[in-house]
């Protein structure tokens, strides 16, 4: 592993794998449920963060970490879905960690995306975030193609929680999931970049060559709403956790 501090805002820690980039990110949210058992953590989907969830699951289950006491917000849900479809980012959740782990299901946001009426869903998902007194700590996967939630790339972005229509690339990279692209959602339900930066702390998590395009624009450190992982250069306090194949030989 290595640490490099790129600017005063953001730390970028190298690993030698997935594996090591899994264990460094469930070790800083530890670290977090330690100082703050009664934390907010905000949460994300996608392949990235399963070996995160896996580990952070495993040290409940030995009795290091307790989620007892734990709030969790998620960034985005696709819409329209059903809680209960495996596809939905909800039925994710509660396999990859909520049903592992000692948590209060009661107290783990994932937007609804069976709302019947989503804008007010989003409103009352960006006040949820606000009546928590916003998130310690924002875990997020990165795009293909930059986005971060499904803050798709654009000539301008939302602030807050707000319904978005998916992009093609996205929905073809999430198809993999699907039976065909056709059924793959065309919209979803996703926090902003104001809500997202309200957390205190954001951990970026990148593996994988498909993500050096994105990732190098963010360290560039040119803000572009062609690629909004790059507003992180905005925010205070980012730790971005890659393996060496997502960066530039
Ligand atoms: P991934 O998705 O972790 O499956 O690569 C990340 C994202 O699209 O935000």
């Amino acid at each position: 592993m290595k640490v490099k501090i790129c600017k005063k805002n953001m730390k970028v820690i190298v690993c030698e794998d997935y594996e090591e980039l899994s264990r460094q990110s469930a070790e800083l949210i530890e670290k977090q449920i330690h100082l703050r058992p009664n934390s907010v953590l905000g949460l994300a989907t996608g392949s990235t963060p399963i070996g995160t969830y896996r580990i952070l699951a495993e040290r409940n289950k030995t009795g290091v970490i307790d989620f007892s006491e734990i709030t969790t917000v998620n960034l985005d849900e696709y819409y329209p879905i059903s809680p209960t479809d495996p596809q939905s980012y909800r039925y994710f959740m509660n396999e990859q960690l909520f049903s592992k782990v000692n948590i209060d299901i009661d107290r783990t946001f994932v937007p609804d995306g069976s709302a019947v009426d989503p804008i007010k869903e989003c409103i009352e998902y960006e006040e949820r975030i606000d009546r928590l007194g916003g998130i310690d700590i924002q875990i997020l996967g990165i795009g293909v193609n930059g986005h971060i939630g499904f803050n798709e790339p654009d000539l301008s972005l939302n602030a807050y929680t707000h319904l978005t229509d998916l992009t093609p690339s996205t929905i073809a990279v999430n198809s993999r999931f699907f039976k065909s692209e056709d059924d793959v959602p065309k919209k979803a339900i996703t926090m902003g970049m104001a809500s997202i930066f309200k957390a205190r702390q954001i951990i970026l998590l990148a593996s994988g060559s498909s993500k050096t395009k994105a990732v190098t624009k963010v360290l560039e450190g040119d803000i572009d709403t062609s690629c909004p992982a790059t507003l992180l250069n905005l925010h205070p306090n980012v730790i971005i956790i890659c393996d060496r194949d997502c960066l530039p030989n």
